[in-house]
């Protein structure tokens, strides 16, 4: 939820850590601030709100210094101001953090009692008082040893010493950390993207590790204390991804993308030669897997939901699903036959990471469908399915829900003919309608008008409701959080045939109400159920594939009809309306699209 930067160099650091820092605001940005050392000083800086802030407000080009740390801050303790931006400092050294340390209110008074004064309401500030009271009787190595030891909960540290103006100590616990080398320098940051522009080499923190980095050298060592040698990695440089280019907005961008990354993840998974679907070293025989559970978040999670329904229906196998942050804290009964699969973009959510980490401390067969494949849930997880969808930087989620449920889609098809449940000509076909599903989303993405002009009604509206049933239901909570977290309306993703067990209260005259109603299995059922909600005044937004004639209803609202297809592949046409009326509704409201408040890319923090 925090972005970190840290640079020990042999020239002046500001202006690289405020550049790092501004690609790192996907993480979080309710404030920012740096601290470099010179002249046996540290130099601190920070501000409410964006990096811009703290440029206006410092002269950060005079900012002296070869090495620095700086941070990008979404609030978890303490309300977003200057006084709890990060670093936070004593009198000899100042730290960035990305994390929640639970037991701060302990470790506080404990230092209070030592005479340490406290100046913010941040659990961070109890990192600095602890080092620097270790610092009085011990080595540095043996110094954040003994502080780590005492810190409970999660942490991404980056730290410098006034007395020490040649290193920066880095340490991780749960949240992630990475090192990148250059040339006479040495970086420390939240994820390879902060570093991407100064270095191609990584080198990731697991959980436990701390470092010591220097501008010509890296030191790695354990939870013990003990040195330790680490891979340095080459990353592929995606620097395109990372550039608008004529787009006014990533998001924009990367709902345009999707036809291209569509294409690329089938390409990566179908051997069009063979019409076969590759997973390639899936490390597991079939028929020792029995059931499936599916664990994510927020998008995510509706991924998961959609892929329950297609593996339930291609696999016959029993499938689970649950989200992360109640999958952890449940009492789960663990089977050896049971698969887990981990969905996550970043690759970094802490619930998805924890729950993750039950399983494998509990032996289980865990697989995970990432966009990030050098993360911590890629890493930890036995398999790893990439959606090869390139950095998704707008927080709200597009191309990767996509990205994400086109590799569940793929799987179950390939479980459901390896287990005999699909018909080999049934399962041909399916790839063959696949193959064609890039060109039916471009024609998708043309329906842009009509949504400009549709997007103002709910932006007038106090509330809205997304309906659908069977494999519309988990598009209808996607298409719902979509405008929820872009526009701040309230809206809500119900299944369509449960409308009138309560939420047929809510509906009044002129309410917005979504329907998803393909031609599918469903929509005569659900065409009924919109007519429950027109008969109460609702005005629907009727969202099906193209019709072969018949008339469906008067008293629709408006319709929009997405290309026809074979009903597996028609929730991939129907999310593409619902992503761009929350862009546009968004765009009309002058909301920051690609950084929505409150929000960050990835919630590292419980
Ligand atoms: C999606 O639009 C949201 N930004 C959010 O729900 C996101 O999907 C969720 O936080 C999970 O993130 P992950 O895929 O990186 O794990």
């Amino acid at each position: 939820m925090c972005g970190i930067i840290g640079i020990s160099s042999n020239k002046p650091v500001s202006a690289n850590i405020i550049n790092s820092l501004k690609k790192l605001e996907y993480r979080g940005y309710d404030s920012a601030g740096i601290a470099t050392l010179s002249d046996g000083e540290i130099n601190e800086v920070k501000s409410e709100g964006r990096v811009d802030n703290l440029e206006n407000n410092f002269d950060l080009k005079n900012l002296r210094g070869n090495i620095g740390i700086g941070h990008v801050r979404w609030a978890t303790h303490g309300v977003p101001n200057s006084l709890n931006a990060h670093p936070h400092s004593s009198s000899n050294v100042s730290v960035v953090h990305n994390g929640i340390i639970e037991n701060s209110t302990i470790l506080k008074n404990h230092l209070i009692n030592k005479g340490h004064n406290f100046k913010s309401q941040t659990d961070t500030e109890v990192i600095v008082h602890l080092i620097t009271e270790h610092l009085k009787t011990s080595k540095l190595e043996e110094a954040i040893t003994k502080t780590l030891n005492q810190l409970h909960g999660s942490f991404a540290l980056g730290i410098v010493f006034k007395d020490m103006p040649d290193l920066i100590v880095g340490a991780r616990r749960g949240s992630p950390l990475a090192v990148g080398y250059g040339p006479n320098e040495n970086y420390l940051g939240s994820d390879s993207y902060a570093l991407k522009s100064m270095t191609n080499k990584i080198t990731y923190l697991d959980d436990g590790e701390f470092c010591i980095v220097k501008k010509d050298q890296v030191i790695f060592f354990n939870e013990n204390g003990k040195k330790v040698n680490k891979k340095i990695l080459e990353l592929s440089s995606d620097e395109a991804s990372y550039d608008k280019g004529d787009f006014k907005h990533f998001m924009a961008k990367e709902i345009e993308e999707q036809p291209t990354t569509i294409k690329t993840g089938i390409k990566e998974y179908i051997d069009s030669v063979n019409k076969e679907i590759n997973i390639f070293n899936f490390p597991w025989k079939i028929k020792d897997i029995n059931s499936i559970t599916l664990i994510g978040c927020g998008t995510a999670y509706h991924s998961c939901l959609m892929a329950k329904y297609w593996f339930e229906e291609l696999t016959n196998l029993d499938i689970n699903i649950d989200i992360a942050s109640e999958f952890r804290y449940r009492k789960n009964r663990f089977k050896k036959d049971s698969l887990y699969v981990f969905v996550s973009q970043s690759g970094e959510t802490a619930d998805t990471y924890a729950a993750l980490d039950i399983c494998n401390k509990n032996s289980m067969k865990t697989c995970a469908v990432v966009n990030v494949i050098e993360s911590s849930i890629a890493r930890d997880s036995n398999f790893v399915l990439p959606i090869h969808c390139g950095p998704e930087i707008g927080v709200a989620s597009t191309k990767a829900f996509l990205g994400q449920i086109l590799v569940l889609y793929m799987l179950a098809l390939k479980i459901g003919s390896l287990r005999n449940e699909i018909e080999k000509n049934k399962y041909q076909e399916k790839i063959k309608e696949l193959k064609a599903l890039p060109g039916l989303i471009e024609k998708t993405l043309l329906y842009d008008n009509d949504i400009q002009a549709i997007s103002n009604t709910f932006n007038e509206a106090k509330g809205s409701m997304f309906l659908g049933r069977g494999y519309s239901y988990p598009i209808a909570l996607e298409g719902a959080l979509k405008l929820k977290e872009l526009s701040y309306i309230h809206a809500e993703g119900y299944p369509a045939g449960e409308m009138k067990h309560g939420p047929l209260a809510l509906i009044e005259e002129g309410m917005p109400v979504v329907v998803l109603a393909p031609r599918d299995k469903y929509y005569k059922k659900t065409i009924s159920n919109m007519q429950e909600v027109i008969a109460r005044g609702a005005k629907v937004l009727l969202i099906t594939s193209k019709s072969k004639g018949e008339v469906i209803s008067e008293n629709i609202w408006e319709t929009i009809e997405v290309e026809n297809t074979n009903d597996d592949l028609l929730p991939f046409l129907l999310t593409i309306p619902l992503q761009k009326l929350a862009y546009y509704s968004a765009l009309k409201k002058g909301y920051d699209i690609d950084k929505p408040r409150n929000l960050a890319k990835s919630v590292t923090v419980e």
